[in-house]
């Protein structure tokens, strides 16, 4: 089952509510909020006010993406604010178990990211703990950049390893995605696909993601 989860990075943010309500109309998934830090990455978002703000309109899941240096400090305003899913980085600070622990414990459920320089070896740990990976395809900080092909590779060696050890884990990608490279996102065994500029950018979102979700169905994960 692939899930879409538009980036709201790149919306039209003096019509928050709108932009969020027309992603639901168009069939989207999830919602992919991009929390930044100007410390982690170098670009500064929002924070959890907007999306308990969005949250008063909103039903489709909220799909925290924090790229915060220190994500402990903040997780209770997250989980406070709504989020559905909070995914940590890897490359964050503070210990990742004891943080992976604690949202879940709070009934939210946890993503571990990874940057495209990060193996795949960090997450093996936890993986039997956690709801998602995030596999990074571009260098987390800023919207409309392009997909690093070779980051598909740690998909791969993942999907093959929650198939083995009997998991349902997904496998979130995230940058540089569009309705005509999604497909090698699928044959790699990408899950949830995260699009800012490809779905905000298009004045047919609804078409957007209806192709993303069967070009996906067209190349499953192909081993
Ligand atoms: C990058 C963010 C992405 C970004 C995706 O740091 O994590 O979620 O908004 O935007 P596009 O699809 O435009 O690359
Ligand atoms: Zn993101």
């Amino acid at each position: 089952m692939t899930f879409v989860s538009p980036s709201v990075l790149a919306c039209d943010f003096s019509h928050l509510a709108d932009e969020v309500l027309k992603m639901e109309a168009a069939g989207a998934d999830y919602l992919h909020l991009d929390v930044m830090d100007g410390h982690f990455v170098p670009n500064i978002s929002f924070g959890p006010g907007v999306i308990s703000s969005i949250r008063k309109v909103s039903r489709l899941l909220f799909d925290v993406h924090l790229m915060i240096s220190d994500p402990g400090k903040y997780l209770d305003s997250f989980i406070r604010a709504g989020a559905d899913i909070i995914t940590i980085h890897a490359e964050s600070n503070g210990d990742i178990g004891e943080m992976i622990d604690y949202i879940k414990e709070h009934d939210v459920r946890v993503g571990l990211a990874i940057s495209p320089g990060t193996s795949y070896d960090v997450v093996m740990p936890y993986l039997d703990k956690l709801d998602m990976v995030l596999v990074m395809t571009v260098e987390p900080g800023f919207g409309g950049q392009k997909m690093i092909p070779e980051t598909l590779d740690k998909c791969r060696v993942l999907r093959r390893e929650i198939t083995k050890r009997g998991l349902t884990t997904n496998i979130e990608v995230d940058g540089g995605i569009n309705a005509d490279n999604v497909w090698l996102c699928s044959s790699n065994g990408a899950n949830v696909i995260v699009a800012g500029s490809a779905i905000f950018g298009s004045n047919k979102p609804r078409a957007v993601i209806s192709k993303m979700k069967s070009e996906c169905e067209l190349h499953p994960f192909a081993g």
